[in-house]
C-alpha cells in the first residue's frame, strides 16, 4: 500500500540514499535538495510512503505556468515495478492540472527503459530529441509531453 504525501526536509536523509543508490554520479546533493524544498511554490515535491511511513520513492514538479516539468521521478530499487512510480506520476499530473498547467513536460534518457515505459503507459508523447544533453556519457535526451486539462481556479 503506497500513500502520497507532500516531501518535507525530514525525508532528506532518505531521499539522498536514494539518490545516490538510482542515479549514480547523477544524484542531487543534499544542498540542492534543500535549494528545491525551498523554492515552493514554484516547485512541489511529493513522497509515496508505505504503511510503516518509509518513503518508497518521491517525485517533483516545476509551476512554469502553462507548462509545468516533472523534476524527478525515483522509486526504491526494491520495489521496482509495484506501481509506485506510475502513482507518483499520476499525483504530478493532477497537482500540475490544478496549478493551471495545459502541458506537462520532461526530459528522459535515451537508454533507461524503464522511465521511457512509464511516462509511456502515463500518456506522455515524444516531442523532441536534445543530442548528448546527458554528459559525460553523450546520452541524448528525449523531450516527452502530456497535454492536460487544467483545473479553473474560479470554477472550485
Ligand atoms: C522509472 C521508475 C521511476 C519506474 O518506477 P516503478 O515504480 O518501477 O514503475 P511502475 O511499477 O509504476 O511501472 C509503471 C509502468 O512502467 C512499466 N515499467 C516500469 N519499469 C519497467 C521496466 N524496467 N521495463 C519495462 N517496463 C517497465 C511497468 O510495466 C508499468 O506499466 P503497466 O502499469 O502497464 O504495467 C523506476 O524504475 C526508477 O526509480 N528508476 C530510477 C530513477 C529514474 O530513472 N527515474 C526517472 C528519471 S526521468
Amino acid at each position: 500500500m503506497t500513500m502520497l504525501r507532500d516531501l518535507t526536509w525530514r525525508d532528506l536523509p532518505r531521499v539522498v540514499e536514494l539518490e545516490g543508490a538510482l542515479f549514480g554520479a547523477h544524484a542531487w546533493s543534499e544542498p540542492t535538495w534543500w535549494a528545491e524544498l525551498a523554492a515552493r511554490p514554484r516547485r512541489e515535491y511529493v513522497a509515496a510512503v508505505g504503511p510503516d511511513g518509509a518513503v518508497q520513492g518521491y517525485a517533483g514538479l516545476d509551476h512554469g505556468g502553462e507548462s509545468a516539468d516533472i523534476m524527478t521521478v525515483a522509486v526504491d530499487p526494491s520495489l521496482h515495478g509495484a506501481g509506485v512510480g506510475r502513482a507518483l506520476v499520476d499525483e504530478l499530473v493532477a497537482r500540475a492540472e490544478r496549478g493551471g498547467a495545459s502541458a506537462l513536460l520532461l526530459e528522459v534518457r535515451d537508454d533507461n527503459a524503464a522511465a521511457r515505459a512509464l511516462y509511456a503507459r502515463t500518456g506522455f508523447v515524444h516531442v523532441s530529441r536534445r543530442r548528448g544533453y546527458y554528459q559525460p556519457e553523450g546520452v541524448d535526451a528525449l523531450v516527452l509531453r502530456r497535454l492536460l486539462s487544467p483545473v479553473d481556479g474560479d470554477a472550485q
